[in-house]
């Protein structure tokens, strides 16, 4: 069985810490024989919701940008992982609009009552969050919660974070002793349906 691993690149700056990580986990997930694509957020042309409760009556966004190839997308996919560092507190802009345009899949749900159908191969669908921070000790909570009500919207479970606080310039996450080597075990563990 051929998983779909959705890899989501949240970040501002291209080829940055969170991409990297990103990049070994679905190098990981790809050794394994998952089925693996990359997205890169800040790229795409994706708009802030607009809260016009459109989606209320359709069960999808009127807005037509590239959140519209992300829509099926998010549906196929078995596992979900977005990559994103913290930016005062939370996820970056790209990363928060191209979250708050996944309210069609809230209002699909629980104003329509139109539930997801499950995945192709009926494998419950999993979220993971990447992250990095510049401060020592800073808290990755914010941006969890926020993966985690995403990820609850689309039916999906929250399978954990990759987090490592203290890695700001870019690159800086090269130097991490296991970092790249984590994340890539962790793509490993994608690849099966039992697991994530
Ligand atoms: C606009 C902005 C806001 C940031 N806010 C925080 C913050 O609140 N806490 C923190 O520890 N680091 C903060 N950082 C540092 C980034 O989280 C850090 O450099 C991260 O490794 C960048 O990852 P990237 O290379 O994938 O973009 C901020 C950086 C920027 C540019």
């Amino acid at each position: 069985m051929r998983l779909r691993v959705l890899g989501l690149a949240g970040s501002p700056r291209r080829r940055g810490n969170t991409e990297l990580l990103l990049d070994q986990v679905l190098a990981g997930a790809a050794n394994r024989g998952a089925q693996t694509e990359k997205l890169i957020l800040a790229d795409m042309r994706i708009g802030p919701c607009r809260e016009c409760d459109s989606c209320s009556e359709t069960g999808r966004c009127v807005q037509q940008d590239d959140y519209q190839l992300l829509y099926p997308r998010l549906i196929k996919a078995e596992r979900i992982v977005l990559a994103a560092p913290i930016f005062f507190t939370g996820l970056p802009a790209q990363a928060k609009a191209f979250i708050d345009r996944c309210q069609c899949f809230w209002a699909r749900k629980h104003v329509l009552k139109d539930p997801l159908p499950s995945t192709d191969t009926g494998v419950q669908r999993q979220g993971f969050l990447v992250s990095t921070a510049g401060g020592a000790d800073v808290s990755f909570q914010c941006a969890i919660r926020a993966v985690k009500a995403f990820l609850e919207t689309l039916d999906a479970q929250y399978g954990g974070e990759l987090s490592f606080p203290g890695v700001d310039e870019k690159g800086a996450i090269l130097n991490h002793p296991t970092a790249l080597e984590d994340a890539f075990a962790l793509g490993k563990s994608l690849a099966r349906p039992g697991e994530g």
